[in-house]
């Protein structure tokens, strides 16, 4: 699984970041590939987060687990 967060200006001031942090601290857990990406354009969706080429938006530190586990699920 890859997963790339947008590193955007937009998505970064809503905290992208935060979302890397997190991405890395589930590295242990689970195992993916995490890349920084350009913008999506879909700044005022975002924090925007593609997976194996799907994109998410709305996605936060807090949700990101919960969304990473869904997408494992359902692939
Ligand atoms: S800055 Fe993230 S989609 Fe544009």
């Amino acid at each position: 699984m890859t997963i790339r967060v947008c590193m955007g200006s937009s998505c970064y001031l809503k905290g992208s970041y935060r979302v890397v942090e997190k991405l890395r601290e589930l590295q242990k857990d689970y195992n993916f590939k995490l890349y920084g990406s350009l913008c999506f354009g879909r700044c005022s969706q975002g924090i925007c987060v593609e997976i194996d080429g799907r994109l998410f938006t709305g996605v936060s530190p807090e949700n990101v687990e919960e969304l990473v586990k869904k997408v494992l699920q359902s692939a």
